[in-house]
This record gives structure tokens, sequence and C-alpha cells, in this order.
């Protein structure tokens, strides 16, 4: 019989070292546990009991997600592991369950998560909802052409100098985009301590002498050369990112730029003179959303010009979701009329940010249509101009 509860504080540390080992790391030392502390709300640390005695956890922040036209409050799920002689036997189940209560008593529409593997959470409902890739730049074969954007200066500090001027700048950047997540304070203290001291900062001044960009980069010598590894780069406008990468492939001794968790549509290969060179070597998952209560969910975001559509959607795991919706440019209501499309709530997930069409989860099988019409409208209604990103770890 498994019990979860919220734990004690007193309890948080047991729990990140069940995590940490579940993830095959050591427990934290007292720096990292310090960062980690930080980050820990009370009462949304979850653990998982077996005759007493602590076998799993998961915990939550709250934070928010930019949906298409809006915001939704969101419960940002991390720190799930199950202690390794007690797995499979259905206490991450148990966890899962008791979060999404405490989600929805809380109020947030939706849940969200990056996963370790991609096999764990769709049976719980989650659902891929943006995707990000990794692009890698020899530097000497790569030059900006003479119509990509350029404007403003971009000046290096080191990362005690931009620590108190990252905040501001990332609320500039994007945050209109779906799938743009809030960074608060531990969360900035967490990114730099995992960074270490090895990183440095470029900041981006626009010519209204405002700072709208910024990349976090820092060297990796390895038997292909030096690298730069770019850790997070934004920007309000495509100036400031064109302009931060032309310094990023501009420093010298470096032979390789890799950016890692880029946007999809980053239209980096459009700035360069040999497309080629621009190469993608990873594209994955990102954000993972659960729609918890589904309703709410989607009656935050807006939707595009088309014919409204009946959709039934099947939540095995919190079953009171299960029914039809219909859903329009003019809104969402609960609908008793003939569904046209049936989906699980897994993949309403990957057409919630607009990263996926409905013709192309017809394709694949994921969704069931009884009136071949909507697909073209669900297309309409659920595209975004704008790929999802999120590009935000927790
Ligand atoms: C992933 C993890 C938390 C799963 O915990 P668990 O207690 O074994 O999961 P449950 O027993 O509740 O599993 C529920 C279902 O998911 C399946 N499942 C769980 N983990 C899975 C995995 N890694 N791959 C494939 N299926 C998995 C189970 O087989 C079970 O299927 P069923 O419903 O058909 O019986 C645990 O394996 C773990 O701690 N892994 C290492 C740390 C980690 O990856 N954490 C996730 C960080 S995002």
């Amino acid at each position: 019989m498994i019990d979860v509860r919220a734990l004690a504080e007193s309890e948080f540390r047991a729990s990140q070292d069940l995590f940490r080992r579940a993830l095959l790391r050591k427990p934290a030392n007292d720096e990292d546990w310090a960062r980690v502390r930080g980050c820990l709300e009370v009462g949304r640390v979850l653990g998982a009991f077996d005759g007493g005695e602590l076998v799993g956890t998961a915990r939550a922040t709250s934070n928010e997600l930019a949906v298409p036209g809006g915001r939704v409050a969101a419960g940002a799920v991390t720190g799930v592991g199950v202690r390794a002689d007690r797995t499979r036997r259905g206490v991450l189940r148990e966890l899962m369950r008791v979060q999404f209560d405490d989600v929805r008593q809380r109020g947030e529409p939706v849940a969200m998560l990056h996963a370790s593997e991609a096999t764990i959470y769709e049976r719980f409902g989650y659902g891929v909802a943006s995707r990000h890739r990794k692009v890698e730049l020899e530097r000497a074969r790569v030059a900006f052409r003479d119509d990509a954007p350029r404007g403003g200066q971009v000046r290096v500090l080191d990362r005690k100098a931009a620590d108190p001027l990252l905040p501001e700048i990332y609320r500039r950047c994007a945050v209109d985009r779906a799938g743009w997540i809030g960074r608060d304070e531990p969360w900035w203290s967490g990114f730099w301590q995992y960074l270490g001291e090895d990183v440095l900062v470029a900041v981006h001044t626009g010519e209204d002498g405002v700072d709208d960009g910024f990349a976090v980069y820092g060297p990796n010598h390895g038997e292909r050369g030096t690298a730069l590894d770019v850790h997070d780069l934004k920007g309000a406008d495509a100036t400031a990112v064109a302009q931060l990468w032309r310094f990023l492939l501009g420093v010298d001794l470096v032979d390789r730029v890799v950016g890692h968790v880029r946007p999809l549509d980053e239209p980096l290969e459009w700035w360069v003179t040999d497309r080629r060179q621009c190469r993608v070597t990873e594209v994955e998952d990102d954000l993972w959303v659960r729609l918890v209560d589904v309703l709410a969910a989607l009656r935050a975001r807006t939707y595009g010009a088309a014919e409204p559509v009946v959709v039934e959607v099947r939540d095995a795991f919190l079953p009171d979701n299960e029914g039809g919706y219909r859903i329009g440019p003019d809104g969402v209501e609960r609908s008793a009329d003939e569904p046209q499309l049936r989906l699980d709530v897994s993949a309403l997930a990957a057409l919630y940010l607009g990263d996926q069409l409905a013709s192309t989860l017809v394709a694949a099988g994921r969704i069931e249509v009884r009136d071949p019409a909507a697909v073209a409208a669900a297309d309409r209604l659920f595209a975004t101009l704008e790929t999802p990103w999120c590009g935000t770890g927790f």
C-alpha cells in the first residue's frame, strides 16, 4: 500500500537525495542542496511511503505558461524519482494522482515538465507540446549575409555583472510566444550555480539604448577542438538574436559554436551564406504538457478563424475530463453534440500550443475522424504563426 503526502521541510533533503539516486547521481553536497532548497515550495514536495519508508518523490513549483493569445497558471513538475528497488509497482502512478489533485486545487489548469525518457508520461495524459533543436556551426565556414538583421551593440559581462540584468531582459524577450514560462529568482540562482564559473554573458543593446537580448555561453575544449556552448540565448526581436549569433561566431580561437535547446523556427540558416553549415544535430521534445482541467486549459488560449469543431476527449487517468468540447474562435464549451473528432488528452497537448497540426495527428493515427470536414477546421483553429518553444529547463 503506497501512501503519498506532502513532505515536511525536515524531509526535503532526503527526498532530494532519493531523486538524485534515481537519476544515478550522488546525493547533493551542501552547496547544491542550498541551491535546490531555494526552489522548493512547502506543500508541493510529495513523498511516497511504503511501510513508513520514503520510496518515491515528485515536486512542482507554481509557474505560468504562455499559450496562444494568453497565459495560463501551470504547475512545473520536476524532481520525479522512485527508489530503484521499488520501481514498476505503481509508485509513480500514485504520485501523479495526488499531484494532479493538488494542481487542480491550486487552480492550475495545466501541469508541465521536461521528461528524462519519452516513454514515461503519456500514460498519465502528458503530451509533447513543444520541441527544440541543437545547431552546430563551423566558425571558419560561416559568414553572415548582408541582408541578415543588424543593429545595436553587444557587450561581454562576467556572470556576476550579468546576474542582476538578465531577469529583466528575459521578461522582455518573447513573453508572448507559446511555450514561454516564468523564471523566478531561485531559478536564476540555480541556473548560475549549475553552469559554474566558466561562463560569460553577452548582452545586446538595441538602437534605442535598451538591453533586449543576451547569450550565456562557455568554452568546451574537446577532441574536435574548441567549441562555444551556447546555454541560453534570448532576444526581444530578430535583430537582437542575429547580432548575438554574429558576435558568438566572431569569437577568436573557437572552432565551433553549438546552440543548445534552440527554437525550431530560428532563422539561422537564412542569415548565413552557406545554409548547410548550420547543422541541426538534434530535434527533441521540449515541454510536455498535461491538460489537468481540459475546459479551463482550452479556454485559456485563442483560436484561428474556422468553423467550430466538436472534439471528444478521452482521458483514462482523469476521467472527469472525458466528453465533448465545442472549440471555436468565439470560445470553448462542453458539448453533447455528435463528436467530429476523437482524441486522447495526450494528443490534445500536441495541438495545444500549436506544435502539431490536427491533420498530422490524423495521419499518425492519434485522432479518429468522424467528420472529415472537421480536420481542416481543426488545423486552422489550433495552428499558430510562431512555433512554440520553452527553452527553460526546470
Ligand atoms: C520513471 C520512474 C519515476 C517510474 O516510477 P515507477 O514507480 O516505476 O512507475 P510506475 O510503477 O508507477 O509505472 C506506471 C506505468 O508506467 C510504466 N513506466 C514507468 N516508468 C517507465 C519507463 N521509464 N519506461 C517505460 N515505462 C515506464 C510502468 O511500466 C507502468 O506501466 P503500466 O501502467 O502499464 O503497468 C522511475 O523508474 C524512476 O525513478 N526512474 C529514474 C529517474 C527518472 O527517470 N525520473 C523521471 C525524471 S523526469
